[in-house]
């Protein structure tokens, strides 16, 4: 692990040229660690091809980093951080550290990396490859034309508000969390779905509990706003529940998904569920832009650690593998690259292979690194 002094000299010998972009791994814990070394292998090929090339700084995070240091994620690892042009992470937690009642817990290095960075967008895509239908619960009829996005909403509401926490009363305990949003988190975020939206196919669903909570009355209120300056986009309005509904049984009526910290942790979930296995869903997690339009971020995948297959070499690496191309996309203005990367995995899932995860009869069964290795040599 470099010092705060090395990772300047780094950060300065990319400003002179000598490599292109600096990119700071926190693999963590569970699968973690297989699935980032097998995307690296992918970029790594990437920047060959495309004539880049990239530095690499690891640092700890979650688990890992409770057991080396007694803190999800450090100071000075974030310091490091600090520097990168972008943050790939594999996942965070375990049955060893799970724990609610632990002061320190694996997720509190992503919420530091949250909100160090107000990377307040988080973006979750779906499409679903024709040829793993059968890996999803959904009839394949439903599944033909699916091409979902979730933006969702992540330094704010429930997760960060306060007051928090348990109390003793007379009666008993009590617990309360608070879910608070200013206009402008909210207009921020809804700008970049808007945005997104006006990309794809323009259509925009925002998600919300209007009928109850007066937090989505504010939260509709300003969407409606915003929407007077992209009237191309045609917006509606769904409660989450309903949304929830809709979206088993009519997922290719959504395009992009507007919600919420929490309403958006729920339906990101259940669109990997759609998907057939978390194990192809990446994500990105941004703040502001940068001049240029790019931005700094968080890629990683949408799963977790999947604990039960830790170290066997077998996770499905293709959800981090795709993150890397969002992260070649949003924050290095690699966009070649990042196409070529999802060719490539298209490709390598055309020619039958796969993991166990996404694995049916007739098709090839690799492990992460074959995996990896084979979606390299596609690029
Ligand atoms: C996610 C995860 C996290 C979240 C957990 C690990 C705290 O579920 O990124 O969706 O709830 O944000
Ligand atoms: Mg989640």
């Amino acid at each position: 692990m470099s010092t705060l002094t090395e990772q300047e000299a780094l950060a300065q010998r990319a400003r002179s040229g000598e490599y292109d972009h600096l990119i700071v791994t926190a693999p963590g814990d569970g699968v973690g660690p297989d699935v980032v070394a097998a995307a690296r292998r992918v970029l790594d090929a990437a920047g060959s091809r495309f004539g880049f090339r990239i530095q690499w700084q690891e640092i700890a995070a979650g688990g890992c980093a409770i057991d080396a240091h007694g803190v999800a994620i450090r100071e000075e690892d974030l310091q490091v951080a600090d520097t990168a042009d972008a943050i790939l992470l594999g996942a965070v937690g375990g049955p060893q550290w799970d724990n609610p009642n632990a002061s320190v817990r694996p997720e509190q290095a992503l919420f530091a990396l949250r909100t160090r960075y107000e990377l307040f967008a988080n973006l979750r895509p779906v499409t679903i490859l024709p040829e793993l239908y059968d890996a999803s619960p959904l009839k394949s009829e439903r599944l033909v034309g699916v091409d979902l996005m979730m933006v969702r909403e992540l330094t704010g509401g429930l997760y960060f508000g306060k007051p928090s926490g348990e109390e003793v009363t007379p009666t008993g305990r009590r617990a309360v969390d608070t879910l608070p949003y200013h206009e402008d988190e909210i207009r921020r975020i809804a700008v970049i779905a808007f945005e997104l939206a006006r990309t794809r196919s323009k259509r925009l669903a925002s998600i919300d509990k209007a009928n109850v909570l007066e937090n989505s009355v504010l939260w509709r209120k300003t969407v409606i706003e915003i929407a007077k300056e992209y009237p191309d986009v045609a917006l509606n309005h769904l409660y989450v529940d309903n949304a929830a509904m809709q979206l088993i049984k009519a997922p290719k009526d959504f395009d992009v998904m507007l919600a919420e910290n929490l309403f958006g942790d729920i339906l990101s979930d259940e669109m990997g569920a759609i998907a057939g296995s978390i194990g192809m869903l990446p994500s990105a997690s941004l703040g502001t832009a940068k001049t240029g339009g790019l931005y700094f971020g968080l890629f990683e995948p949408g799963g977790g650690s999947a604990p039960d297959i830790a170290g066997k070499g077998i996770a499905n690496p293709l959800a981090q593998i795709l993150s890397v191309a969002m992260m070649l996309r949003f924050a290095l203005g690699e966009f070649a690259a990042a196409d070529a990367i999802e060719a490539a995995v298209k490709k390598v899932i055309e020619a039958g292979l796969r993991t166990g995860d996404i694995w049916s009869e007739g098709t090839r069964k690799l492990g992460t690194a074959e995996m990896g290795a084979a979606v390299a040599e596609a690029i």
